[in-house]
């Protein structure tokens, strides 16, 4: 067990483990009264037999399974789960395992940290993104009326899990999406990993335990530095106050609309490009930064009048001080700038500089 990669944070574990032999030892361990697996639909065919041959004796755990996509991350299923982990007869000392992506993760710690005041979780991410971003950091929760991840809470796993093994699955547009998070981090902190990643193919499995645990080591130092985010996690959130707003107006206009991490890597060019306007990022990095990220993200035509809805968006956004619209941008690579004020014109021009890259 000692050859296995292991981030520890200050209450849980994480765990590179393809064999899962961890997840043996700690269940050994902790001595559960009941253990229940969450899954939706898609992670119940294809990961749930990759994770019994592994651990025959999770054959006997009631499991719960919910329909997949974000439109399920809801109270509504919360309650769906509540009800079944009830009928499971679940008691205060019952472990959740969550295995699926960040909507399992997020949802199933969430229905786990209220259930009977709160019982422990696993997380078993099984996706690019949920492996590198969302199982860490605590952050759980659902959508709610009015926007994404309105009602939650931050609690810990008991314990992460990172398996390789379960991406085998996953479709290559589901991993090239989760890759945007890891551009990120290396953006925003590790310069190292930056230079590693320009000759990366992100399809290829060799060396991806090594890239995956690497971007780990960033968000586990800022959410270490800052768990409830009051400063510093904020440069967790380059590219994505405008993503995040792409994101959204796809989602509204768009037969096939993007996936976050092609959002993200949008708005990842356009906050770099602030940054050469406002903290003198060296045009050669915004170019090498652009060129890296266009290998792997479709450029998105972002039509002629989708600044306003696109505008309207970023200024209803949770994170946002009183009525200013804040980013986070780069100075250079891993010098990253918290704070900065997009007006609408600099948006503009940013929605403009992205629209000559097409
Ligand atoms: N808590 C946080 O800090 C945090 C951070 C970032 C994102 N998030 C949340 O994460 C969610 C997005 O996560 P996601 O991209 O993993 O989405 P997801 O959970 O919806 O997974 C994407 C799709 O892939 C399928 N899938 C999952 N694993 C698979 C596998 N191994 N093989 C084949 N298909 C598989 C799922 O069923 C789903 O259809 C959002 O709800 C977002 O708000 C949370
Ligand atoms: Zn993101």
């Amino acid at each position: 067990m000692n050859d296995l990669k292991r981030i520890s944070l200050a209450d849980y574990d994480i765990v590179f483990d393809k064999s899962l032999s961890a997840l043996h030892d700690f269940l050994e361990d902790r001595s559960y009264s009941n253990l229940i697996i969450l899954t939706d639909d898609i992670t119940r065919k294809l990961c749930l037999p990759v994770l019994i041959s592994f651990l025959p004796s999770l054959s006997e755990a009631p499991v719960i399974s919910v329909p997949s996509g974000e439109q399920n991350k809801t109270l509504a299923t919360c309650e769906e789960i509540w009800a079944d982990m009830l009928r499971a007869k679940a008691d205060r000392n019952a472990v959740v395992i969550n295995l699926g992506g960040g909507v399992i993760g997020d949802m199933g710690g969430f229905a786990a940290a209220c259930y009977k005041r709160g019982v422990d979780f696993i997380q078993i991410p099984t996706t690019v993104l949920s492996q590198v971003d969302s199982s860490i950091g605590g952050k759980l929760g659902v959508d709610f009326r009015y926007g994404k991840n309105l009602i939650g809470v931050f609690k810990n796993p008991a314990l992460v899990l990172i398996s390789t093994k379960f991406l085998e699955s996953l479709p290559s547009r589901q991993i090239v999406n989760g890759f945007a998070e890891v551009f990120k981090h290396a953006l925003i902190k590790d310069a190292q990993q930056w230079s590693a990643l320009r000759g990366l193919d992100v399809l290829a499995s060799d060396g991806l335990d090594e890239v995956l645990y690497q971007s780990l080591l960033v968000k586990k130092a800022v959410v270490e530095a800052d768990p409830f985010e009051k400063g510093l996690r904020k440069i967790l959130n380059f590219g994505h106050t405008i993503g995040h707003a792409v994101e959204a107006y796809s989602l509204q206009h768009d037969a096939d609309p993007l996936l976050h991490g092609e959002a993200v890597a949008a708005g990842m060019i356009m906050e770099a490009w602030l940054g050469s306007q406002q903290c003198n990022l060296p045009e050669d990095v915004l170019k090498d930064i652009i060129q890296v990220l266009s290998k792997h993200y479709p450029h998105y035509s972002i039509a002629e009048d989708a600044f306003a809805e696109i505008w309207a968006s970023m200024a209803l956004d949770k994170k946002n001080a009183g009525s200013k619209v804040l980013a986070v941008s780069l100075r250079d690579i891993a010098q990253p700038v918290i704070d900065l004020e997009i007006t609408p014109e600099l948006l503009k021009a940013a929605l403009a500089f992205y629209k000559t890259l097409a």
